[in-house]
């Protein structure tokens, strides 16, 4: 089968399209014939091999992608619950070999069934934003309905699936997103929508339940003036679990009576359950900005790398199920 491969880290140029032996399903995963995965900030991070503290567990040669689309190939013995031939949605097997490939394996409770209303390019870019979206605003953000809630990122792909889980979840939804994209983070069901570079959302923003920061931003000072927006009582939740809170981030939130949690992203099949049914109820549309053949997979990867992509990215890996 073929599959997008890196033997050494490095830039988009470490990036080879091999052909490489099938994997088989250990007893409780199942093979995947992948008809399209996800392009992930996650990708490029592992690919150059700057991030600390994910290179200890990165074995190379590695296959990137952990985020995909596909059709049941086979199942492990151990595996109730899936059929050969079921269409399925997912988040396998990080940080080892993974989607940009023909067939990839993943644990069974890592996948749930395709929603019903997408095609397999927009399934694939679900999961591991979706799921990072949703282990922010109701795993470690505990956001419910009628709250108000500050998302960080609005534009991004982690961002907008938090927008859209938020309010069809009835919390009151302001996001930041450059001047650009304002008027799609509003069609995304914002309530409000600003602009994190001329506008001073400090100072706009007030009695936040919870801060969901979304944005590749990594910066303390930042942090503290998010922290500033929320009530006694509220939460400050971010994604980039690769930067933790400092002394000034943690006086931050004591001064303001608030909590802060760094989320990592969950492959729960519960919640790609439930996303899956806000998605096929027509709560939540997939916004999806370019599609790559899979010879493109440098070029997905430049683009992810600009932090700039409105929605998601998608590598089309075998259209029309080939
Ligand atoms: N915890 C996890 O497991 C996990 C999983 C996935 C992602 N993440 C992290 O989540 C963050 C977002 O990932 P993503 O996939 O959504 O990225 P993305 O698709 O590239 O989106 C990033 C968004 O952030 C905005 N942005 C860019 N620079 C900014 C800045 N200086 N200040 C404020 N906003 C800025 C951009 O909005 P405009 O284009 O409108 O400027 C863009 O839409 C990243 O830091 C990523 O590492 C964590």
């Amino acid at each position: 089968m073929k599959a997008v491969r890196i033997h050494a880290f490095g830039g988009p140029e470490v990036l080879q399209i091999e052909e490489i032996a099938r994997p088989v399903p250990a007893a409780d995963e199942i093979l995947v014939h992948v008809h399209a995965s996800g392009v992930n900030p996650m990708d490029w991070v592992v690919r150059s091999g700057d991030n600390d503290s994910l290179r200890p567990y990165i074995t190379l040669p590695l296959t990137l992608g952990w985020d995909a689309a596909g059709v049941v190939a086979a199942v492990g013995n151990e595996v109730t619950g899936f059929q050969i031939g079921e269409a399925v949605y997912g988040m396998p097997n990080f940080p080892g070999d993974g989607s940009y490939a023909d067939y990839c394996v993943g644990k069974a409770s890592q996948w749930a069934r395709k929603p019903q209303r997408l095609g397999f390019n927009e399934a694939a870019g679900v999961p591991l934003a979706g799921l990072t979206a949703w282990a922010g605003l109701f795993g470690h953000g505990q956001l419910r309905a009628g709250q108000r809630v500050l998302i960080q990122g609005a534009s991004g792909g982690v961002g907008s699936f938090a927008v859209q889980f938020a309010k069809a979840k009835g919390a009151y939804v302001i996001g930041t997103a450059s001047a650009g994209n304002l008027d799609y983070v509003r069609q995304l069901g914002a309530d409000e929508a600003l602009d994190y570079r001329s506008q001073p959302w400090e100072e706009l923003v007030r009695d936040v339940d919870v801060v969901l920061e979304a944005s590749p931003l990594r910066d303390s000072a930042a942090r503290v003036k998010a922290i500033g927006v929320l009530k006694a009582g509220g939460i400050f939740v971010s994604v980039n679990v690769d930067f933790p809170f400092d002394e000034a981030v943690e006086a931050a939130l004591a001064r303001q009576q608030a909590t802060g949690a760094l989320a990592p992203n969950q492959p729960r099949q519960d919640w790609l359950q439930e996303i899956a049914g806000l998605i096929d109820a027509g709560q939540v549309q997939v916004a999806i900005s370019k599609v790559y053949p899979l010879a493109q997979v440098a070029d997905a990867h430049r683009e992810s790398q600009t932090w700039h992509v409105q929605g998601k990215l998608v590598l089309e890996i075998n259209p029309n199920g080939e």
